[in-house]
Parts: C-alpha cells; structure tokens; sequence
C-alpha cells in the first residue's frame, strides 16, 4: 500500500507532493530536467548509483527527477506504493506483459480489449507460445474457471496461468469485470512462491473513479494520454502497484527503453493538479448528455455506467467497485455506419477525433476506427456494431453540448 498522506486528499497534494521548492531556487514549480546524464561527484559515487537502484540519477532512460515527481503524485490517487510512467499507455501495457508472461503460460484477458492490445493478446504474444484465454463480463467464476483448465489441458505439461488483464470498463462496451471474483482465481492458481497476476487496465474510468488495488488487482494500468493527461496534448502510460510486483517491469523498462520523458513527466505534473476539477465537471456533464440521449428517439441503445439497470450483475458491480459513473456514453444507431457517419460528420462542437478523457468532447467509430484491427466476428459478438458511436464528454457548457447532439441527431 501507499504511503500514508496525514489524511489529506489527494486533491490537495497535487500542487507540491514530491517537490522542494527550496532545492530548486524556490521554484513554486518543478523545472523540467532536460538532461539525458547526470554527472557523478566522483567515481565512487557512479558506482554507487549503478550498485544500489535510486540511490541517485544516472540517465533520464532509467529515473529523472520529472519522473520521480510524477510518479509520487499518480501513486497517492490509488494509494499504490510504486508508479512507473511510460512513453504511452501501450509501452506500459506491452512492458508489464512482457516482463510477466512467458513461453506456455495461459494469459486470461477480458473481451473486448483496446484495439491495440487485442493484437497482443491475439496474434502477437501467441508467436511467442504465450496462449490467450479470452473472457466475458458476463462469465462466472466456474466458466472462467472452465475456460483455463480447458487451456491448460491443451497445453504444455507444466502451463500456467501467468496473468489475468482486465480491462473494466471495456473499451468500448463498458462491460464490466468483477474484480473481486478474478482475485479469487489469481489466487486459486498459486504455486509456492508464485502467483499469477492480476493487472486491471483503469484507463475507462481513471483513479479518480475506480481504484482496483482496493478490490484485489496486483497492478493497475492506464493509458496517462486519457484523463491523466487529460488536454489531448500527450501521449503517457502508468503502472502502479506492489514495489515487489513492479520491480520486474521497471527493470525492462530501462532496458526496452520506454520510459516516458522528462517533458511528458512535467506536463503530467501540471495535468494532476487539475485532474479533480477536471473530472468533476466532466462526471455532471456527462450525465446531463445521457440524460438528454436516453429518451431520443434516434438512439437505439444507450449505453452509459450511471444508467445500468438495478438488480442486474452490471449495476452490482458498477456499485461495488466502481466510485463513479465516468465520462464515456456509446450511443448505437439503428441504420449501422452510414447512419454513425452520418451523425459524426454532423457534429460541431464535439470534435471527430479519437482518444478519450480529454477537456474537449470528442466522438469516434470503434468498429472502424479504434477497433478497426479487431476480427469482425469478435466485433459483432461483443456488439462493437457498424451503428455505435463512442463519446467522450469534455468540460464545455453540457446545454453547448446537448446542442450540438441534438443538431447531429437530426441528421441521421
Ligand atoms: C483502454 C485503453 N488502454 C490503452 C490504450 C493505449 O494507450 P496509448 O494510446 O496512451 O498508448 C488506450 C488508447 O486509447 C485505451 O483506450
């Protein structure tokens, strides 16, 4: 667990935690460390950095001291004792899966998964006989169960479960993983001295509004591009957890080099100081557009966290393990892409543009657009349809907002 804050809100912690304005001239702010080296006192002490990890900075490759402030400040919102920042949410997906999976393991993901990582589960680490179990937010715990022994018994003699990925909410369904019930495998599945892991992807739902190490996940993921960063002008990824989980991932990320860089440590800084007024008002902004888009009568099928119906398995968990509604609504056209087209080439306000949690409003097309790579068979199965629509809701006036939909909505 992460330190302990004196009970001051992560919100206030933003704008000085991990900083001494008295090392740096006063500095209110930290100064970006645009250095790729560091200079050593003396030989001895260059020994001393490479012997014994953060004693001091060697390389901006392997530590900075934008990074180290960055990575205090992200860890205080899931009370994690270790961050890591990334080049992009990608270099931090493919890192932790890298240093963690290996050749015959069994790696359960959830379905569906972010286009990109979809490859990686599906094509890319199956080359390296890394074999993928696909699961459902639908499954319980016996099927889940059912689908890895399944796994196991066409494996090798010795496979394992290497790693359980969550991606909760799914992108861009908002289905939703029961995290608890995942812990409860991971654990089932250990060996002495090892067990597999449990790493959620957050990147839907950020820490503001879902804290996964509360619910049993070894490691915590997001693509820092999305409400992190949240102005659209960054690419950044995180990985928070355990000091003993996160060592491994640390060590190749030095290695394979995707560190993220000072600049973008700097920026992610400033972006945290806002982040809870960010996300406020985009969390009443959205509810505001779905209140308005679940009573339209050109949408087909809303679909928005803060709308699920009491007494199903979605709203359980969506109560249990989740803080808040977020800022994500899929809306689905009957009339499949050219009625979506339609509609997206009819907005003003709210850019076409794809990324998420960003202070503008922007709307994409999953199944041509971020998910374009995904078979078209898992698509239809998991209702990533030719008629959905992704929104992501900024921090603009919502009656601007609801404006702009209205006048698109008409043109489909
Ligand atoms: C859920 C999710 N995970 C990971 C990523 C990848 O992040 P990045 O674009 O920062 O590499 C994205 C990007 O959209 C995403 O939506």
């Amino acid at each position: 667990m992460g330190d302990d804050m004196g009970g001051v809100r992560p919100e206030s912690l933003m704008m000085s935690h991990g900083h001494d304005p008295h090392q740096t001239e006063g500095s209110v702010k930290v100064p970006i460390y645009q250095t790729s080296t560091f200079e050593f006192a003396s030989a001895a002490e260059g020994k001393h950095f490479f012997a014994a990890k953060g004693a001091g900075y060697i390389y901006s490759r392997l530590d900075n001291p934008n990074l180290r402030v960055a990575e205090a400040r992200l860890r205080v919102w899931d009370g994690a004792e270790e961050c890591l920042l990334f080049g992009s949410g990608m270099s931090a997906i493919s890192t932790t899966l890298l240093a963690t999976l290996r050749p015959g393991d069994i790696f359960v993901h959830s379905h569906p998964l972010y286009g990109c990582t979809d490859f990686l589960a599906t094509t890319f680490l199956p080359e390296f006989g890394i074999m993928p179990v696909a699961v459902t937010g639908d499954m319980h715990e016996s099927a889940v169960e059912a689908a890895v022994e399944a796994a196991m018994a066409a494996g090798t003699s010795d496979a394992r479960l290497g790693m359980i990925l969550l991606e909760t909410p799914a992108n861009p369904t908002l289905d939703l993983f029961d995290l608890e019930m995942y812990a409860a495998i991971v654990e089932r599945h250990g060996r002495p001295g090892s067990r597999p892991l449990l790493a959620v992807d957050n990147t839907f739902l950020g820490p503001m509004w879902q804290r996964p190490l509360e619910h049993g996940a070894d490691i915590v993921i997001y693509s820092a591009t999305k409400y992190i960063g949240g102005h659209s002008d960054l690419v950044a990824g995180a990985v928070l957890g355990d000091r003993g989980v996160l060592e491994p991932i640390g060590h190749l990320r030095a290695d394979l080099g995707t560190t993220a860089s000072p600049e973008v440590a700097w920026l992610i800084t400033r972006s945290l100081e806002t982040l809870q007024v960010r996300t406020d008002k985009q969390l009443e902004n959205a509810a505001r557009v779905a209140g308005f888009l679940r009573d339209h009568p050109k949408v087909r099928r809303l679909r928005y966290l803060g709308l699920l119906e009491p007494g199903t398995r979605a709203h359980d968990v969506f109560k249990h393990q989740c803080l808040a509604a977020g800022a994500l609504i899929t809306v689905e056209f009957d009339g499949g892409e050219a009625a979506a087209f339609r509609f997206l080439d009819s907005l003003g306000l709210i850019k076409l543009a794809v990324s998420l949690g960003s202070t503008e409003s922007l709307a994409e097309h999953p199944g041509s657009m971020t998910h374009a790579g995904v078979d078209e068979d898992v698509k239809r199965r998991l209702g990533i349809t030719p008629g959905l629509v992704r929104l992501s809701i900024g921090v603009e006036a919502a009656d601007d907002l609801i404006a702009d939909l209205a006048a698109a909505l008409d043109a489909v």
